[in-house]
């Protein structure tokens, strides 16, 4: 069930009410709230100078009181969506299903974050509990005092993050690579962008050898998939691409992974997830941009078909690669999909993937692991607009020294490098198959162990947002 944002002239009475008051707390003088009430606010916030919430219990229904500070910038924005994640958390406990927000001042800027960490933080991955009848999930957000078009996007943004969280939290006994065709074929029809994919004949008689070559043990064919959005308006000339990893489930293969957290590989599609679900909500905002996604989908299994260390493949591109580890399998599928974005000549090409380990070791679940290749500018945008988004990057090198480690004595390149700097000789290797301007990420903050705020435990959706803010933003290239 998502949650439906809606514009609403007025305040209803007896409804769930959080109220944005601003600095300036005589703003709540003129609201429907008894004396004693407004005293209650006014001695609350001159005792607690530190908190953001007041409550007011009215038996049935609930008064929260919202009091944004001063400064301004990404910081205090992505303060307000921990407090709407806040806020969500004690409407719940009040078993609210509907909410109505009115800002009293002017708050528009925070408003949306506000907003956005609310309904992100009531997303619940629920559709295999047989019994959900004591679930209080948030149905619907009525905001007074809103552009209905700026409402729109929020909940194009909000729609299209909990649609990437969805893929991802799916396990691939119920989506296999075809399923996952299936899904973005139904969020392009929802949308009202254009999707097709190659099936496995086709992929084969293109001789995609990396995609091929990770989906051999597997009981499901691949699937490679092409999305594509152009708005009649886009501003960019050439398509801007976005090229998801999409492994519905890492074993690791031969290289088998350790048992423990292995589940969380049914989210190893994190960066597919993104792509589909950001072009779903760019589609859906109608954002003045073209952009393509590449998606390659295979997961990586265990059989006496698999492949195994020592194998060389030969890619897409022609090139040959030496399978030191099969485990190192998101880099192959990416390979193949970065040499079919060469024949659209795109301005840019963007590609995100739950890709190493490393980059989790390196930066943690709080941040993304980015590199560039001729694409500075690209790169300082998106920089912008990952702090805008709270899915910050952080950039590491693609040095030529690099290259070295990824040097294979019987093929052209190897699929690892040694024990170091394993994000960056992952993006190395994949930057074999590019030839245009070019931008990696490394998904490091897809999966989370724990909810940490609006960012709910499983798949996050990380790069969905990010993705729409890049496209918002987006001119010509
Ligand atoms: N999907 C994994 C990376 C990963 C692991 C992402 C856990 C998120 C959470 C990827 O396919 C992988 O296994 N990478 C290996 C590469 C290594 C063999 C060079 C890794 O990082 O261990
Ligand atoms: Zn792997
Ligand atoms: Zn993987």
């Amino acid at each position: 069930m998502e949650v439906q944002i809606n514009a609403r002239k007025a305040l209803q009475k007896k409804h769930h009410t959080i109220l944005f008051s601003g600095n300036n707390l005589k703003s709540i003088e003129s609201e429907d709230l008894t004396k004693d009430e407004k005293k209650y606010v006014y001695d609350f916030f001159k005792a607690n100078v530190k908190r953001d919430l007041c409550f007011l219990n009215r038996y049935d229904y609930l008064i929260v009181i919202v009091r944004p500070s001063r400064s301004s910038g990404h910081q205090e924005t992505e303060k307000f969506r921990q407090i709407g994640a806040k806020t969500w958390s004690y409407i719940k406990l009040a078993g609210a299903e509907k909410v109505q927000v009115k800002s009293l001042g002017d708050h528009v800027d925070i408003l949306p974050a506000f907003i956005e960490g609310m309904a992100l933080s009531s997303y619940e991955f629920i559709k295999y509990l047989t019994d959900t009848k004591d679930k209080t999930m948030l149905k619907e957000i009525s905001v007074v005092g809103m552009k209905e078009t700026d409402l729109h996007y929020i909940s194009c943004v909000i729609s299209a993050t909990c649609k990437a969280r969805d893929l991802g939290n799916e396990p691939v006994n119920h989506l296999s690579s075809e399923d996952l065709s299936e899904a973005i074929s139904r969020l392009a029809k929802e949308a009202g962008f254009k999707f097709d994919f190659l099936n496995k004949k086709k992929i084969q008689s293109l001789k995609m050898g990396g995609l091929l070559a990770v989906n051999q043990a597997s009981p499901y064919p691949p699937t490679f998939n092409i999305l594509e959005y152009k708005s009649p308006k886009a501003t960019n000339k050439k398509p801007v691409i976005f090229v998801g990893k999409g492994v519905t489930f890492d074993t690791g293969g031969v290289s088998i992974k350790p048992a423990a957290g292995m589940e969380k590989m049914k989210a190893d599609m994190s960066g597919a997830a993104a792509v589909a679900a950001a072009i779903y909500g760019i589609a859906k905002a109608k954002l003045p941009v073209h952009v393509i996604g590449l998606i390659p989908s295979t997961d990586n299994r265990i059989g006496s078909h698999a492949i195994v260390p020592g194998d060389v493949i030969t890619m897409y591109s022609g090139k040959t690669v030496e399978v030191i580890n099969t485990d190192a399998e998101g880099r192959l599928i990416l390979a193949d999909a970065l040499h079919y974005a060469k024949k659209y000549q795109p301005s840019l090409v963007i590609d995100l993937a739950t890709l190493t380990g490393a980059a989790m070791m390196a930066v943690g679940e709080h941040g993304i692991v980015g590199m560039e290749k001729n694409a500075d500018a690209a790169f300082q945008l998106l920089n912008h607009c990952s702090e805008n988004v709270y899915e910050r990057l952080v950039k590491f090198p693609l040095w030529e020294e690099y290259d070295d480690l990824i040097k294979s004595p019987v093929a052209d390149l190897k699929n690892i490098g040694g024990p170091q700097a394993g994000a960056i000789t992952a993006g190395k290797f994949l930057e074999h198959f590019t030839d245009y301007p070019w931008i990696h990420l490394d998904l490091s903050n897809a999966i989370i162990d724990r909810t940490n705020s609006y960012r709910t435990s499983g798949a996050t959706g990380a790069g969905t947002r990010l993705l729409m803010e890049f496209a918002r933003n987006l001119k010509d290239l």
